[in-house]
């Protein structure tokens, strides 16, 4: 379980990750100056290399909330009970499986300002897409997948370039992760 819920769910967000900054040029390049300014000439990095990566940082808040990798919490309730949605009290029995949609719950214009925005000045102190911070299902592997990703994005930006893409097609008809399909990063070179 760990072994999945880990490899597919940040391979997902790295997919994600790379595919908004294909669309986004004046974003690629603000990563890729960060990523130089972090390197900065040095042969290996510093521990703390990865907390000065706060663009980066936020570019994989914002498409985690955008394209979260997984989608639904389910969770079979175990004793009778009610939950709250709006100003409705609605009573389940024990044995109820109940659902939760990340994906809704991170577009919800009530706590985002326009939802469906990339924006990378927003407040993610209580982001839902590694199911929230402080109790026993919230996902263990929150800072390691962050971690993991901007280790991958380092890397790639410093040793590689690519001067162009193939068209980014994001595909909601699958409930899967939203990774770009048939990406190419055409001359995508070794930089010297
Ligand atoms: C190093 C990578 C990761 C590891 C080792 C990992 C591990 C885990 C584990 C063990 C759980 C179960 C926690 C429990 O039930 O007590 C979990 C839950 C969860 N993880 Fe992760 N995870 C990783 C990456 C991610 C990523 C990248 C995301 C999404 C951005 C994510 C989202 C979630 C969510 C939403 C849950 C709650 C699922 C549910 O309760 O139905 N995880 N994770």
């Amino acid at each position: 379980m760990i072994h999945i819920a880990g490899t597919a769910g940040t391979s997902a967000l790295l997919g994600s990750v790379i595919g908004v900054l294909c669309l986004d040029n004046a974003l690629r390049n603000d990563v890729m100056s960060e990523v130089n300014a972090v390197w900065n000439g040095k042969k290996t990095l510093d521990l703390d290399a990865l907390d000065q990566l706060t663009i980066l940082n936020q570019v994989i808040l914002e498409t985690a909330r955008l394209y979260p990798p997984v989608r639904f919490v389910s969770q079979l309730t175990t004793e009778a009970g009610e939950v709250e949605i709006g100003e409705q009290k609605c009573p389940f029995q024990k044995g109820t499986r109940l659902l939760g949609s990340i994906f809704t719950a991170n577009r919800d214009a009530n706590r985002y300002q326009n939802p469906d925005d990339f924006d990378l000045t927003r407040n993610f102190s209580d982001i839902l897409s590694w199911n929230g911070e402080g109790h026993e299902r919230a996902c263990p592997g929150k800072s390691l997948s962050i971690g993991f990703i901007k280790i991958f994005c380092l890397h790639l930006f410093h040793n590689y370039q690519w001067d162009s893409i193939t068209e980014v097609k994001w595909d909601f008809e699958k409930v899967t992760a939203v990774t770009p399909n048939n990406l190419v990063l055409q001359g995508f070179a070794q930089r010297l």
